[in-house]
């Protein structure tokens, strides 16, 4: 059997040509999408990270333009956060989005957690918008657990919905204990997502988090899905088992990487790419599909682990 399974992912037409300069680049693909947790709305399964990209200096120019190709491309879920760059980030972002329909993109940003007190997560949120010249996100996370308590994050995340500044609201790195307690925390939304370190060789989300998200309607976004770069050499027994993989599929094994990570439903994955050729590689990879014994191989390679029973971040 094939994965995905041929009516389990909704897809939609890629974005159209508007025959303007800023427009969309033609494009005539269907994108592999799937409902974004709990926000049901759908999105690409392959989005684009925007951390420790050259943000500053004479190539954040060229770098934004490989961003905005990402999104001519279909890569139209960007994830950025107030601590990238201290804020270069989402400038980087709002240049490469410019004049680009703002209801085809899909903005996720995070508030960092020494900021995460009621006023000051809607304060952090305010600073976001105006750095990312957008009236609203797609969706807000806290980025990880801190010292504030939920309640006054997950109530300033709510009235940033009700004000209409977010769309949906998560959280990252959260294990099934914090997801649950941040979920009691609010009144009447639900969490979208929890974006979470998960590559090829930290299988940690799979284990009991990926079960609970998908029983709960969270959508799980998979962050570093290339463990930042560090590719399995292909003389490796891993490096091997990808490459075969590749070959046979006529694709690269970044591509089979991504589509391993994304195979479940529910999974979401951002790598970052500030190379043109590297955007290229992931855009394609959106229509990837590996077969049940692609899997297999890949499960022996990259064994599930047992960890240390906490989720990791590194
Ligand atoms: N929530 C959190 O706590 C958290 C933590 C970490 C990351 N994140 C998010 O997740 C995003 C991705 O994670 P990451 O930046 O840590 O690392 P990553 O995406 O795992 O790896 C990035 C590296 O992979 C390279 N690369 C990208 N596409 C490639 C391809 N097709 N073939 C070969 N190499 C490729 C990039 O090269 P080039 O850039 O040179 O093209 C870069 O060196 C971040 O940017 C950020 O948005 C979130």
């Amino acid at each position: 059997m094939t994965w995905p399974p041929p009516n389990s992912i909704e897809t939609i037409p890629a974005l159209e040509y508007n025959g303007k300069a800023g427009g969309f680049a033609e494009c005539d693909d269907a994108l592999r999408t799937r409902a974004f947790g709990s926000l049901k709305r759908q999105v690409p399964v392959i989005g684009q990270g925007t951390w420790q990209m050259h943000d500053r200096g004479p190539r954040a120019k060229q770098v934004a333009a490989v961003l905005r190709l990402g999104v001519e491309l279909g890569l139209t879920h960007i994830d950025t956060a107030e601590m990238y760059g201290e804020g270069r980030a989402e400038e980087l972002v709002a240049d490469a989005i410019t004049g680009l329909s703002r209801e085809k993109l899909f903005i996720v940003s995070k508030v960092l957690p020494q900021n995460a007190s009621y006023a000051g997560t809607i304060r952090a949120c305010e600073r976001s918008l105006r750095r990312l010249k957008t009236d609203y996100l797609d969706v807000y996370l806290l980025h990880w657990r801190g010292n504030h308590p939920l309640e006054a994050t997950m109530s300033a995340l709510e009235r940033l919905v009700d004000d209409g500044k977010i769309r949906a609201l998560g959280v990252s790195n959260f294990d099934v204990s914090d997801l649950q307690e941040a979920q009691a925390a609010l009144r009447v939304r639900s969490i979208a997502c929890n974006q979470v370190l998960y590559h090829l060789r930290e299988r940690y989300a799979e284990r009991d988090l990926l079960p609970y998200c998908q029983a709960h309607d969270i959508a799980l976004v998979a962050y570093s899905p290339f463990g930042q770069g560090e590719f399995p050499s292909g003389r490796s027994a891993q490096g091997r088992t990808l490459a075969e993989i590749a070959a046979r599929l006529d694709a690269t094994p970044s591509q089979v990487t991504l589509a391993f990570l994304t195979r479940q439903p529910g999974t979401f994955a951002i790598p970052k790419a500030e190379q043109e050729d590297h955007v290229r590689d992931n855009a394609a990879a959106e229509d990837l599909q590996l077969s049940a014994a692609d899997v297999a191989a890949i499960d022996v390679a990259f064994p599930l682990g047992v960890g240390d029973g906490s989720l990791p971040t590194n």
